[in-house]
């Protein structure tokens, strides 16, 4: 059984600037509701109930919004208003919340292994929460669908999509046999390869599966690219091992990171879920 997931939110955002300067970038809104909320929902959909967060300076604002309200929810009780924390409220009411903290941001790799202490030596989901997946209609989110083909495989899982060739330098490219079905078991991937040394256009998006020597394997990893002790080059290590599944996902994923994929997320979340009243 699968029941952790790991949120790294310490990076700067600074593609985000100025608006990032003191507001951590996961809690910018999409239509009204915060990034990491539309993560959280998905871990918990996942059947995920213990929710970690690796946090750092200014993140405070998060911790908060996994948190009671004392005055505010006093001041709406009994009016309209209270509907719209009810989700909130209700994830705050049935799962756990933990925090830890990353002191230097060295990297996404770097920052899941201050989660160790959290995650404990067992699978555990990885969301970065600046990537939104919203699931076709009727269909289980993405992390469902992990969990899913992590009970068949037990080994790590990480999410792909095809991007353009001119857009690979921007992610971590794995290369696999097909397996069928979306799915491929990874004997290679690169950190923001350029166009040349891609191996591939499967790009891996932000949200994994880890087996728990995950941990060690980054604690043996070096800094790579920009400086940064990267989660891709730690995965590389378990996918020589053969124990790497990369899988396409069903559903879409909106790169909120950047200006025009949050301005794409926002104008798809309002016209088909927030002014269809399903939100
Ligand atoms: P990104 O590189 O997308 O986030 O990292 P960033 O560094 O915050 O953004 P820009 O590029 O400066 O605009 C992917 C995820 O990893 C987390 C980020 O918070 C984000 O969720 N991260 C990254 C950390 O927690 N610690 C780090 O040292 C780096």
């Amino acid at each position: 059984m699968i029941n952790k997931c790991l949120f790294p939110v310490a990076g700067y955002g600074t593609r985000f600037l100025p608006a990032t300067k003191s507001m951590p970038k996961e809690m910018l809104p999409i239509v009204n509701k915060p990034l990491v909320q539309y993560g959280v929902e998905e871990a918990v959909e996942a059947g995920l109930t213990d929710i970690g967060f690796v946090t750092g300076r200014g993140k405070r604002p998060i911790v908060d919004h996994f948190d009671i309200n004392y005055e505010l929810e006093k001041e709406i009780e009994g009016s309209g208003k209270e509907a719209l924390l009810r989700n909130v409220s209700n994830l705050i009411e049935n799962n756990n919340f933990s925090f830890t903290r990353q002191v230097h941001m060295k990297g996404l790799g770097h920052a899941i292994h201050c989660g160790q202490n959290l995650m404990g030596d067992n699978p555990f989901a990885v969301v970065l929460a600046d990537d939104l997946c919203i699931a076709d209609e009727g269909d289980i989110g993405v992390l469902a669908q992990m969990v899913k083909i992590f009970d068949q495989f037990r080994c790590s899982i990480v999410a792909i999509q095809e991007v353009p060739d001119e857009d690979v330098h921007k992610y971590g490219i794995i290369a696999g046999d097909d397996l069928g079905n979306g799915l491929f078991r990874v004997h290679d991937m690169v950190e923001k390869p350029s166009q040349d040394n891609a191996p591939s256009n499967l790009a891996i998006i932000g949200r994994y599966i880890l087996s728990p020597d995950i941990f060690a394997k980054i604690g043996h990893t070096s800094a790579g690219v920009n400086g940064e002790i990267q989660i891709t080059d730690a995965l590389l290590k378990q996918a020589k091992e053969g124990c790497v599944i990369a899988y396409k996902f069903r559903g879409k994923r909106f790169d909120c990171g950047s200006i025009d994929g949050f301005v794409e997320a926002t104008n798809y979340v309002y016209e088909n879920i927030y002014k269809k009243g399903k939100e």
